[in-house]
């Protein structure tokens, strides 16, 4: 039997209307987003045979080499969203300023932040990537040209997040606060269509998900609790798993899907991790929250912290809410162990 089936589109335009004050803009918005997330996809999908991959041989802000692709995702994305006449201000990881909404075109009420392209160090070798994606509402008054102090908001603030997955198929999950949904782009009619409605994260899971190669720069609970989550227990289900893909994106969504926790922690070599606030914590921890699970630094729910700059990094440990309550424990007994000494 056919099930009903249900576009992305039609669902964020119902999605809206629940709200009586709603003037159909975020849809708008989050539509024009669509575009672009289908033009990356088919770009990405097409990498192996054109001459696209490889570097550009230019570095990024964070002194890291840039793919051609990741630039394309930039490009497609502010094209798409330029002229829709919904943002104030737009800001991406490949570009170190707020980016402006071109004179020509009308100033709405919205600032989009992204990330192009997620786990670059992936494209050559086929391996899932992502675009990762947040909306706020503007701060600044009204028709004039969006400033930083819309885009540094904390991340409670933000009305819409979301990331597509360009994996096995293409998949995008948002969120508007009301529920975490999945749509996985059906090629052959170009449309996202409903495949996973009201995601619920697991309590908790049994894979955890972290680059172990920097194990010897850990935090020594963290060490204790990779070590814990290794040894033999049936009834708390250990050993664990270990999965790590180096795509935050495809971490993160496997992690909805199946519970458990991904960790990008901070080491005595990079003191505040590697993962960017704006562009990558805070939308997937308002998606993790939305789907019932937990985001926090270690100390302090990421969606909570008050941004300084644009670019900034920050520890995470986001999935379910038994596991990340669970790493936060192992690292505050350590650190109050070495208080004792
Ligand atoms: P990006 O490709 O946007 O720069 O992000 C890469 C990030 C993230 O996707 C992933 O979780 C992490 O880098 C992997 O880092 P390591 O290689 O240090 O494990
Ligand atoms: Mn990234
Ligand atoms: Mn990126």
């Amino acid at each position: 039997m056919i099930k009903r089936f249900m576009t992305l589109e039609r669902h964020i335009i119902e999605g809206e209307r629940k709200h009586p004050a709603a003037t159909g803009e975020l849809s708008k918005l989050l539509s024009d987003l669509v575009i672009a997330a289908k033009v990356i996809s088919l770009e990405v999908n097409k990498a192996g045979l054109m001459d696209i991959l490889g570097y550009t041989g230019d570095n990024n802000i964070h002194g890291e080499q840039v793919k051609k692709l990741d630039m394309y995702a930039h490009e497609m994305i502010f094209k798409a969203m330029d002229h829709g006449g919904h943002l104030c201000v737009m800001a991406s990881e490949e570009e170190e300023d707020i980016i402006h909404i071109p004179d020509a075109f009308e100033i709405g009420k919205y600032v989009l932040l992204f990330d192009p392209l997620d786990g670059s160090s992936n494209i050559d070798v086929n391996v899932s990537i992502g675009t990762i994606f947040s909306i706020y509402k503007r701060v600044s008054p009204q028709g004039l040209p969006g400033t930083l102090e819309d885009c540094l908001q904390p991340g409670l603030k933000q009305v819409a997040a979301g990331y597509v997955v360009y994996g096995s198929s293409t998949i995008m999950v948002y969120t508007t606060s009301n529920g975490v949904h999945g749509f996985t782009l059906d090629p052959s009619i170009g449309e996202f269509l409903l495949s996973h409605e009201n995601i619920r994260i697991p309590k908790k899971g049994r894979i955890y998900s972290i680059n172990e190669g920097n194990y010897k720069f850990w935090h020594p609970g963290l060490k204790k609790y990779i070590k814990w989550l290794q040894d033999e227990e049936l009834e708390t289900d250990r050993p664990y798993s270990s999965r790590y893909i180096g795509s935050m994106v495809a971490d993160v969504h496997r992690t909805l899907f199946y519970g458990g926790i991904f960790m990008y922690p901070q080491d005595s070599r990079n003191p505040n991790g590697k993962l960017r606030l704006m562009y990558e914590c805070n939308p997937m921890s308002m998606i993790v929250e939305a789907a019932g699970g937990r985001a926090t630094n270690g100390k302090k729910r990421i969606l909570e912290i008050v941004p300084e700059s644009l670019h900034q990094r920050t520890p995470i440990f986001i999935g379910s809410v038994d596991d990340v309550n669970l790493v936060e424990e192992f690292m505050s007994e350590e650190n109050n162990n070495q208080e004792k000494e």
